[in-house]
């Protein structure tokens, strides 16, 4: 008699178990190895950290042959063996968790993140969208008795420079030259010509982002009332000439 209870235990067990494995195995096989991936968009400010986690739930027979995010050709592994502060692993069953930190965000940085997982049970992924804020760094006036020039570096979007004076519009007269860093932002330089008497007068040079129709900053350039008129002779030619070397500098 005592053999019956013995016996039926383990059979009740077994039963529980192959009822639960063909549960895990059926939706495994449907495709239901979900990844979730947080957040699923991201609009970052530029130069912010941010994390993407990806987490699986992954059943105790589940083997994870790959548990990675991509991104063009950057990696992050679950439990890389030489970890990364960048790309961390956590395990908390039946959760796994990939966390992807990406450190000052840049324009470069803006693009579909993948999350993919690959298991004996199958194959699952998800995804999360980056996108970068306008970025701007400085700007750097100067000007001489020749010309006025505005740099603005660490820009995106893309931009030009609108130069006021006196309330008259000198946009059109001036040379710019633009440049994209390997981050993917912008330094923006532009050069407008100074007639000699008006040195004193500030120029203001305004950075424009045409594709989001806005100012991203502002500067007022003067020569601070100190500048000398040693140059009184500079003819219309030699201002051309320096604008010239100017734009020929910032090409180079
Ligand atoms: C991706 O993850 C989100 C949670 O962030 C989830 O709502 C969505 O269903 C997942 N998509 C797939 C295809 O697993
Ligand atoms: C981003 O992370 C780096 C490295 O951990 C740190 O030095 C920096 O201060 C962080 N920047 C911000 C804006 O939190
Ligand atoms: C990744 O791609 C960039 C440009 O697309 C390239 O400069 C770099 O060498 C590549 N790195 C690796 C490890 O392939
Ligand atoms: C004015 O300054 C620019 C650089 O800021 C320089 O290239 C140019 O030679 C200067 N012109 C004169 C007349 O000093
Ligand atoms: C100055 O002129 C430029 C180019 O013609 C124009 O795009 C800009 O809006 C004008 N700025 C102002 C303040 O009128
Ligand atoms: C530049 O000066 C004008 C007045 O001439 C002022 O209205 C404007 O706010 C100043 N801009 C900056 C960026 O300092």
């Amino acid at each position: 008699m005592g053999s019956w209870s013995g016996m039926r235990r383990p059979n009740l067990i077994s039963w529980l178990t192959v009822a639960w494995f063909c549960s895990v195995v059926r939706t495994a096989v449907g495709g239901a190895v979900e990844l979730r991936t947080v957040p699923q968009v991201l609009r970052s400010r530029c130069g912010d950290n941010v994390t993407l986690t990806c987490e699986a739930t992954v059943p105790p027979q589940m083997d994870i042959k790959q548990f990675s995010w991509v991104f063009k050709n950057k990696t992050c592994h679950y439990n890389n063996p030489s970890p990364k502060p960048w790309c961390e692993s956590a395990e908390e069953p039946p959760r796994r968790s990939l966390a992807l930190t990406l450190v000052s965000v840049m324009p470069v940085d803006q693009g579909e993140y993948m999350c993919k997982l690959r298991s004996n049970m199958g194959v699952a992924h998800n995804r999360s969208v980056v996108t970068v804020q306008e970025c701007f760094g400085s700007v750097a006036p100067s000007i001489n008795e020749t010309h006025a020039s505005c740099c603005f570096s660490g820009v995106y979007p893309t931009g030009v420079v609108h130069w006021v004076r006196e309330g008259v519009n000198l946009t059109d007269s001036s040379l710019w030259q633009d440049q994209q860093d390997l981050d993917g932002r912008y330094n923006i330089c532009s050069v407008v010509g100074v007639k000699k008497e008006t040195t004193d007068k500030p120029f203001q040079c305004s950075l424009w982002i045409p594709s989001r129709q806005m100012y991203l900053a502002s500067k007022n350039v003067s020569a601070g009332g100190g500048q000398e008129p040693s140059r009184r002779g500079a003819t219309l030619q030699g201002v051309l000439v320096a604008l010239e070397m100017v734009v020929l500098k910032l090409v180079t």
